[in-house]
């Protein structure tokens, strides 16, 4: 490294991150699936080129073959850090999903096959998920909600999600889905955020053979967010959910009051479509807003060329509709293309850690998209679970959400792909809507660890915190140096947080939040976030959002949390915390309110109690050693600019409960 590409303050750094920078094997794809894969490494040359050199014609291509009610009139108009895609066009991107599909002799193609935890099946094809969404985006309209208007989603993952975004999508109306496992005061601080007047929600979800009362949280959250007026209830358990008087209405009550003719509305192109929340570095959750348009092609191009898609294909995506991963390759970028969606509604381990296989196996699943979080829970309870299953059907497979080590990406390849399936590594994020780097099957090999080369139209680059580029294996943070179709457009209500989180943080460029480096042969390995961000099971939690949730408790006065490395979890949770005057802390209390405040997913895995942290004298907490200590390393480092710098070695002496 010539330079130290990073800021002032701490960043993390972890033996696995280190492990995957020096991992140096090559997989190419086999011949059998080269020769039949949709580009080849020449076809990626010449159309990366064209799509840096030749933007618009590039993407005026692929949009071409979407339906727009009326063309566009220019493809990008871009007011640094404001971008408009397609501009003067008009689309809708449930049109294009389902309409579309069917008019093109789709109708009867299975769309999505559906299993819940209990083994249940639900089959929609093209046309029945069509008459669905026409009967749920008339039962949005009979309450009211308007084009623009904000809908909340907290649901299970069961088709009713995917049939409730699209019915948002094609009357113009803006969902924001929020994760089934999320707390009651995240759904409110959510609703209340986006100012949502109807909220969607079930009576229960299952889970690891258990039912989550969803409809408890919808209500106790309903009454924080004084906004909401309409509650529509899906039927997921007994249908014996209290149902208030003039707000609640179930679903299927709802729908079958609903009339199933309904014309798309015809959007512009920059019609807002959704909105997710997202922890950042500081403050609360933001709302990333996404926009129809280039979100639409965005996701198409890639869920096609990322995942080789053939019109035979069993497409399935292991994550919730609650993430971004479920938005983009659960939902949209599948159904654009037509391709046959499983969706399973559970846990990984329910009955046991062979579940996924048995899903592979019933569905004869082709391409497989999970999280190095599922694979190496599941590489720990040994190969003997899917040796015992016909895999035989996949073909490709992805993996999303961290970073990949090598070990579990080898794993992945040779036990579960038997050796002939790629595996595509995708780096992403909610902000980008879809993917950005990674190795397209047929055309480059794969290095573990390494999620490789940009997809069309984006343009990376490896900067120091001022702005200079890096040369090749110089660690230091990734940026991408112009606008895509599917970026974000702003932060919901908060545009000056968007112009300061991403464009803000090196001049004229979009700071992902990543460190990162790109090898000789431009393949750019992702070592993790460089702010105050965790990915704990490769989902994002913000330091901050974690600490507040701690000091909310009456026994806390401060807290510093940090992430650990965990050989499952990616990164784990670590509070160190300060009692309030004389009051003693229990650590079973403060985890079960972070799960109230946040969510379970928040948790700490260990909690130090301190009697001081370590700050500087102008009070800031140094968190680079509290990760040193949570991971049980050496204090490294000058520790001189700290207030007291015994703190360290009674922090350290300290057994973490
Ligand atoms: O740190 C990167 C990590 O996940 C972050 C984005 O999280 P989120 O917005 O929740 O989206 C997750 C699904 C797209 C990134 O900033 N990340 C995601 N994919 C990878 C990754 N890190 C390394 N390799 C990946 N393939």
């Amino acid at each position: 490294m010539t330079q130290s590409p990073m800021p002032a303050s701490d960043h993390p750094a972890s033996d696995h991150i280190d492990a995957v920078l020096h991992e140096t094997r090559v997989i190419a794809p086999s011949d059998a699936f080269r020769e039949r894969a949709r580009y080849s490494a020449e076809d990626y040359e010449r159309l990366y080129r064209q799509s840096l050199d030749d933007p618009d014609t590039f993407w005026s291509g692929v949009a071409g073959e979407l339906h727009w009610f009326k063309p566009w009139t220019q493809v990008l108009d871009w007011h640094p850090p404001h971008a408009q895609w397609f501009v003067g066009g008009q689309t809708n991107i449930a049109f294009n999903a389902l309409d579309r599909n069917v008019a093109r002799g789709l109708g009867d193609k299975r769309a999505i096959v559906w299993e819940g935890e209990d083994g249940e099946v639900r089959t929609y094809t093209y046309a029945e998920l069509l008459r669905e969404v026409r009967r749920a985006a008339n039962a949005l309209l009979d309450l009211g909600v308007q084009p623009g208007d904000r809908v909340t989603l907290y649901l299970p993952l069961v088709p009713e999600a995917a049939i409730a975004m699209l019915a948002c999508a094609r009357i113009g109306a803006v969902h924001s889905v929020v994760f089934g496992g999320f707390s009651v005061s995240a759904l409110a601080d959510r609703l209340n955020d986006a100012q949502s007047r109807v909220l969607i929600t079930a009576d229960a979800g299952q889970r690891r053979g258990a039912l989550v009362n969803l409809k408890a949280n919808a209500d106790a959250a309903a009454a924080l967010a004084p906004g909401l007026e309409k509650m529509l209830v899906v039927c997921r358990a007994d249908c014996d959910a209290p149902m208030q008087e003039g707000r609640d209405v179930f679903w299927h009550d709802a729908l079958n009051a609903a009339s199933d003719d309904h014309e798309a509305a015809p959007l512009d192109s920059e019609h807002p479509l959704f909105i997710l929340y997202t922890s950042g570095s500081t403050g609360k959750p933001k709302g990333v807003q996404h926009t129809t348009g280039g979100y639409m092609v965005g996701t198409y191009l890639t869920t096609q060329a990322v995942f080789d898609l053939r019109d035979d294909d069993v497409y399935w995506c292991t994550a919730d509709v609650g993430w971004i991963t479920g938005h983009s390759y659960s939902v949209y970028g599948p159904l654009l293309n037509g391709a046959t969606v499983v969706m399973y509604e559970g846990a990984p381990n329910h009955p046991d850690w062979g579940r996924f296989w048995d899903i592979v196996q019933k569905h004869r699943v082709t391409i497989l998209y999970t999280a190095p979080t599922a694979i190496r829970a599941i590489m720990r309870q040994g190969d003997e679970l899917p040796a015992a299953r016909d895999l035989s059907s996949l073909r490709l497979l992805g993996s999303v959400g961290e970073p990949i080590n090598p070990e579990a990406w080898m794993w992945y390849w040779r036990t579960i792909g038997g050796g002939r399936c790629p595996v595509v590594d995708t780096w992403w994020q909610t902000e980008t809507g879809s993917i950005m780097l990674t190795t397209l099957p047929g055309a480059h090999p794969s290095k573990p660890g390494s999620a490789g080369l940009p997809m069309f139209g984006i343009e990376p680059a490896i900067m120091t915190h001022t702005g200079e580029e890096l040369g090749p294996d110089d660690g230091g943070l990734l940026v991408i140096k112009r606008p895509w179709p599917s970026m974000l457009r702003t932060v919901y209500g908060d545009d000056d947080r968007y112009r300061k989180s991403y464009w803000g943080e090196i001049e004229g460029v979009y700071f992902a939040g990543d460190g990162a480096r790109r090898d000789a042969d431009g393949y750019i390995t992702v070592t993790g976030r460089v702010d105050d961000v965790l990915n704990v099971s490769g989902h994002r939690l913000g330091t901050m959002e974690i600490e507040s949730a701690l000091v909310a408790h009456p026994s806390v006065s401060e807290a510093a949390v940090v992430g650990r490395p965990d050989d499952v979890k990616g990164e784990c949770v670590v509070a160190f915390v300060l009692p309030q005057g004389d009051r003693t802390i229990d650590p079973a209390e403060l985890r079960a309110h972070v799960s109230r405040e946040i969510g379970a997913l928040a948790r700490p895995d260990a909690i130090y109690v301190a009697d001081a942290l370590p700050k500087t004298r102008s009070g800031k907490i140094m968190r680079r050693f509290l990760r040193q200590i949570a991971a049980g390393k050496e204090i490294q480092g000058d520790t001189s600019t700290l207030e007291d710098p015994g703190v360290l070695d009674r922090i350290a002496a300290t057994q973490p409960v």
